[in-house]
């Protein structure tokens, strides 16, 4: 009985099924696009991934596809085509240009997709619903078509990681609606048009990775008419990225108007001048990075009370360490690294509590480092390397508890609502110049005390330090015995106390240094037998431990007198040196002639959840190929 009433049921189901097919027009569209793209190759077995999807009858069930079924015709408003076109398929750019026949889209995202060659110049038009479009990270040319610029709905516009190039019309500004505008990793030029001060919604403009040039526009961003002041609302903030461009000039003043401002990047320009606008003690400024530039005179301290990352490496800062540090209330990082800073370390530094990352590298401070430095409970990288300093090394170094115990959390990325992929953060360590992602960092401890003028002995109370992952007192005039509780480190992975004054024998507590994997105790005066079990084992690099005053092991190839001669073979030898030690720890990102301290483009990976919450997105932006 209950049979046929189920037949019934199913039938009239599917009648019901047809009912709600998609626009014919809008299939036909869609089906155009996926047959633009083709395989790279020959072979023709792999799978289309999402399009997998588009043989149904019904394309407002298409995967990426959304019809707005509350009309009757069911129009498509929204392709959510990320990462559609695998690296191993192509398309040609012609293909955007078979979806302007679905003028009912509101939601265009076709990022990640390997389309090549220009976008359409005609067309663009037909979109007047558009009100999000993103073609990033695709193999686009050419300039940008002005008809983009008429789409006068669209509140977010992504260009990023094309090749585009030629200038950036001033008729970007017609965008009025416009929140985000990134069209970072291209090759645009000219000037910044300063009609983009009229994109007075703008939230985030991202302009990073380009080949702009001249001075910043004096009213870059006329923003003095938003008022609203609540953090906590994400509509209300402004991201400004414009690192590595070739902008030059002073910063404008007028900057400190955008109130809302919460992330400056303007690093790796040639911006120059001794200057700085003058931020008042209520902005929002939370992030600014002004290294790799020409900046001069004494470090600058006017970016307000919220700063909580602030980067000025890589310019020629002169002068001490600025008083004002200590009134930071929330700083976590600071990276003044290769600049020109005098003076001593001041005994007011303890009062920095909440920093947890400080780069002074290559400076020109000189004097003692002071005992307060034992306050900063928070860190745990600290990198004093190329200075002057002198002095022991103060004992309460070793009750830096961010270095004990690295479960404190570097938390810059916590205010963002959304994921913003921040610079790495550089250090010597393994003995190259090695980027740190900040979600990263605040797994990691790193002491660099290196080419100094240290004298007297390693306190042992440096072994307390068990978080500590790489530790470098190279080149001082450092004497006595390496503590024995250093093979208490256990979490160290690289180890340099080369080009000092040590005595006595390596401790063979070294052989529980079980995640040891770079080692260098050279130039020294060290003596007697070293330990090779373990790990120890595995660090055969003579180098290591050339230079000294009697040392002897299987490593160096010496044979300690109190040994049995057989067992230091040729085979144990080559044996031992062929163990190769693999870092499991995390994967370094190697930076090649790279900046040193933080870098400057901060790329804006992904700000859905921030203004949109609902496209999904295939990739992290960040992990698109870099040129
Ligand atoms: C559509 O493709 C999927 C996956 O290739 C397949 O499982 C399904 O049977 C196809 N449907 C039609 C109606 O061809
Ligand atoms: C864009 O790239 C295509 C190949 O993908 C090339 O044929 C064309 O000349 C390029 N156009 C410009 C303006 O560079
Ligand atoms: C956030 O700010 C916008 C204006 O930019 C406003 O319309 C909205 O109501 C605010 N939301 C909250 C939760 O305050
Ligand atoms: C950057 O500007 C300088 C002059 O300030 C110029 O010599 C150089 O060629 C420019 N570089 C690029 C990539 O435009
Ligand atoms: C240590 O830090 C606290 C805040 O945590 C601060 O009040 C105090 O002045 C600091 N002491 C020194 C000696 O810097
Ligand atoms: C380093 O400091 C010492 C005094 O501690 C001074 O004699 C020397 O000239 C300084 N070296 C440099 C390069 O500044
Ligand atoms: C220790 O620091 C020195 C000088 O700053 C550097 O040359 C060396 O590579 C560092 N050692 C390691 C193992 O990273
Ligand atoms: C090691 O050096 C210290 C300080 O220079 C010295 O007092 C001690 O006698 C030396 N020890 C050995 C074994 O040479
Ligand atoms: C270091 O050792 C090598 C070989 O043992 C020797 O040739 C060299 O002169 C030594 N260098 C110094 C600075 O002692």
């Amino acid at each position: 009985m209950a049979y046929p009433l189920l037949i019934v049921f199913l039938s009239l189901l599917s009648l019901l099924h047809h009912s709600l097919s998609c626009l014919s027009t809008h299939k036909q569209s869609l089906l155009q696009f996926k047959s633009l793209v083709t395989r790279k190759n020959d072979d023709n077995s792999a799978p289309f991934f999402a399009f997998d999807s588009w043989n149904t009858s019904n394309c407002c069930n298409w995967e990426g596809v959304t019809c707005n079924r509350e009309l009757p015709t069911k129009p498509v408003t929204k392709l959510s085509l990320s990462g559609v076109v695998p690296l191993t398929y192509t398309a040609p750019s012609s293909a955007i240009a078979s979806l302007f026949a679905i003028k009912t889209l509101t939601f265009l995202d076709i990022s990640q997709n390997s389309l090549e060659g220009e976008i359409p110049w005609k067309g663009f038009e037909n979109l007047m619903n558009l009100r999000y479009l993103d073609l990033s990270s695709n193999l686009l040319n050419g300039t940008i078509p002005l008809t983009i610029f008429k789409l006068r709905h669209l509140r977010h516009l992504n260009l990023g990681a094309n090749s585009l190039t030629g200038v950036l019309a001033s008729a970007v500004a017609d965008l009025s609606s416009l929140e985000f505008l990134s069209i970072d990793e291209n090759f645009l030029t000219g000037q910044i048009p300063s009609e983009i001060g009229n994109l007075i919604e703008l939230k985030v403009l991202s302009l990073s990775q380009n080949q702009f040039s001249g001075e910043l526009p004096q009213h870059i961003l006329r923003l003095e008419r938003l008022q609203i002041l609540d953090l906590g609302n994400a509509s209300t903030i402004m991201i400004l990225l414009l690192s590595r461009n070739n902008l030059t000039g002073s910063i404008p003043a007028s900057i400190t108007n955008i109130y809302r401002l919460l992330v400056l990047d303007l690093s790796e320009n040639q911006f120059s001048g001794d200057s700085f606008p003058q931020f008042g003690p209520d902005t929002y400024l939370a992030y600014v990075d002004l290294s790799e530039n020409g900046f001069y005179g004494e470090v600058p301290m006017s970016f307000g009370r919220q700063i909580r990352s602030l980067a000025l490496s890589g310019n020629k800062f002169t002068g001490p360490l600025p008083g004002k540090l200590n009134t930071m209330q929330f700083i976590e990082n600071l990276d003044l690294h290769d600049n020109y800073i005098t003076g001593e370390m001041p005994f007011w530094i303890g009062q920095i509590s909440t920093i947890s990352v400080l780069n002074l590298r290559n400076n020109k401070l000189e004097g003692p480092v002071p005992h307060t430095i034992s306050n900063l409970s928070k860190l745990h990288v600290l990198d004093l390397s190329g200075n002057n300093l002198s002095g022991s090394i103060p004992i309460q170094m070793g009750h830096l508890e961010g270095m004990v115990d690295t479960i404190t959390y570097f938390s810059i990325s916590d205010l963002f609502t959304f994921s913003i992929d921040l610079s790495d953060i550089t250090f010597y360590w393994k003995g190259a110049l090695r980027g740190l992602g900040y979600q990263r960092v605040s797994t990691y401890a790193n002491l660099d005390l290196s080419r100094n003028g240290f004298s007297g002995i390693i306190p042992i109370e440096l072994g307390n330090l068990k978080g500590l992952k790489s530790l470098n007192m190279s080149y001082n005039m450092i004497q006595g015995r390496i503590p024995a509780n250093f093979g208490h480190l256990g979490k160290l992975e690289s180890l340099d106390l080369s080009h000092n004054r040590l005595n006595g024998s390596i401790p063979p507590s070294f052989e529980s240094l079980n995640e040891l994997t770079t080692l260098d105790l050279s130039y020294n005066r060290l003596m007697g037998r070293i330990p090779d079990k373990g790990k120890m084992s595995s660090m055969m690099d003579i180098a290591s431990y050339t230079n000294n005053s009697g040392l002897c092991g299987i490593q160096i190839r010496v044979r300690c007198e109190s040994d049995n001669p057989t067992k230091v073979s040729d085979g144990d030898l080559v044996a031992e040196g062929e163990e190769k030690s693999e870092d499991h720890w995390f994967k370094w990102i190697v930076v090649f002639g790279f900046f040193l301290g933080f870098s400057g483009a901060m790329t804006v990976s992904y700000f859905s959840g921030f203004l949109y919450p609902d496209p999904p997105r295939r990739y992290l932006r960040s992990h698109r190929q870099r040129r």
